[in-house]
């Protein structure tokens, strides 16, 4: 039999398709449940820190506290960016969406990568250069185009989460907002094999190098069906206006055929854990800070309601991206940053499935039925035409 007569089988968007086997993170769609190297998110959330579970992440094991340790002063050491990049990245214009300008300025970044920094034997120290990197990144892009002087020197006595919003914003953080970004950094870190951690492990799985692997993941996770989701959410709360609009807004997005952003998984059919811890933060931070992040929850309230009640049987309820950026707002955060931030946290997930995968690589090479026509002579068509 032929491959043409059926013998390959066709899983739209790869629906239901494992490509590897892996013991990074496990998650189960039916029960809600999010596993980060055997350990629930949730437990992770409530008791570690960002820097503890990307060190549970890459290493598969809780580290010590001189693990932990020498895991913050590589973060540290390895935030410094090379003079010669920093004088290209200035040239860089700066009114794109920030999400191009990561993508763009990680690449550029593979450029002043050497093999000792980035090779085969280094590509864990790579993994953590890359997130050390990754905020610089987008804190030396927001500040530019504030107008505003780059905060590069960072605290060594704040973490990770502390030290991206005082050099975002310019002063340290009040001790509840360094708690919610670490927070919400762990939220983001790792989710087993979705759109942009498999990017990059196909760009992986051709053997090349780790900032091409970041730079195929940073694109894949921009798309508004993924990680840009975010800010579609804020956009979509701003468009609707008034808590009353709600209701409505469901009604015509689905005569219209329009997805409702923020809702929604491929592999939870129930509440996302992550959404649920969400949501009771922006709760929270809204009714301490007020503001526009206020309303937007009121409006999120209604929409997630008409939602459910409406998809609900489908399994459609609020994922990771619903709650996330009222969260940001009240960090004031601007909303075209939000996806910088995901990725911020999930390069952590990215390099750890690269490291993984290549451990036991095999290339990345499906197949697509070919459903155009056969047997055309060049010269015959050549004289229709
Ligand atoms: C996340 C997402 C891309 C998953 O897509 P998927 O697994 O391919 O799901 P499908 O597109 O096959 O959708 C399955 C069904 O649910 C419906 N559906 C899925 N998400 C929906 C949404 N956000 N709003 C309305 N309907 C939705 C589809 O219309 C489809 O209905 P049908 O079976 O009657 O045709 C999709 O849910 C989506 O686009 N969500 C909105 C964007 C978003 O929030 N992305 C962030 C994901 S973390």
């Amino acid at each position: 039999m032929s491959e043409l007569s059926g013998t390959l089988q066709y899983f739209k968007g790869l629906e239901g398709v494992a490509v590897t086997e892996s013991s990074i993170s496990y998650v189960d769609g039916v029960r809600g449940k999010l596993l980060y190297r055997g350990f629930d998110v949730e437990d992770l959330v409530e008791h570690s820190t960002f820097e503890e579970v990307a060190y549970l992440l890459w290493y598969g094991h809780l580290p010590s506290e001189g693990e932990l340790c020498e895991l913050r002063e590589k973060l540290m050491k390895f935030r410094k960016l090379p003079e010669e990049y920093l004088k290209i990245l200035k040239t860089f214009p700066l009114d794109v969406h920030p999400m191009d300008f990561l993508r763009a300025s990680v690449s550029l970044l593979g450029l002043f990568s050497t093999p000792d920094e980035c090779g085969e034997n280094t590509r864990m120290d790579c993994a953590i250069r890359l997130t050390a990197q990754l905020p610089m990144l987008v804190t030396i892009f927001h500040r530019r185009r504030m107008g505003k002087e780059l905060n590069l020197d960072v605290s060594e006595k704040l973490g990770h989460a502390a030290n991206f919003l005082y050099m975002l914003r310019g002063k340290p953080p009040e001790s509840m907002e360094e708690t919610i970004m670490d927070k919400a950094l762990i939220l983001h870190a790792e989710q087993e094999m979705n759109a942009s951690t498999f990017a990059a492990v196909v760009t992986a799985s051709t053997l090349s190098d780790m900032y091409s692997a970041v730079t195929s993941a940073i694109g894949t996770l921009k798309g508004p069906i993924h990680g840009g989701a975010n800010e579609k959410v804020v956009e979509m709360l701003e468009e609707i206006g008034d808590p009353e609009e709600a209701e409505g807004y469901v009604e015509r997005c689905l005569a219209e055929g329009r997805r409702i952003m923020g809702f929604g998984h491929r592999i939870y059919k129930t509440y996302d854990p992550r959404a649920r811890i969400l949501k009771k933060w922006a709760e929270t931070l809204v009714n301490i800070r007020g503001g526009r992040a206020k309303r937007h929850f009121e409006i999120a309230m209604k929409l997630e309601k008409a939602v459910t009640e409406r998809l609900g049987n489908k399994g459609i309820y609020p994922n990771v991206d619903f709650y996330s950026g009222i969260v940001y707002e009240c960090l004031g955060i601007p909303k075209d940053l939000f996806t910088t931030i995901f990725a911020v946290a999930r390069v952590v997930g990215w390099t750890a499935h690269v490291i993984e995968y290549n451990e036991t690589n095999r290339i990345f090479r499906p197949r697509a039925i070919y459903k155009g026509p056969m047997n055309l002579n060049y010269k015959i068509e050549k004289s229709k035409r």
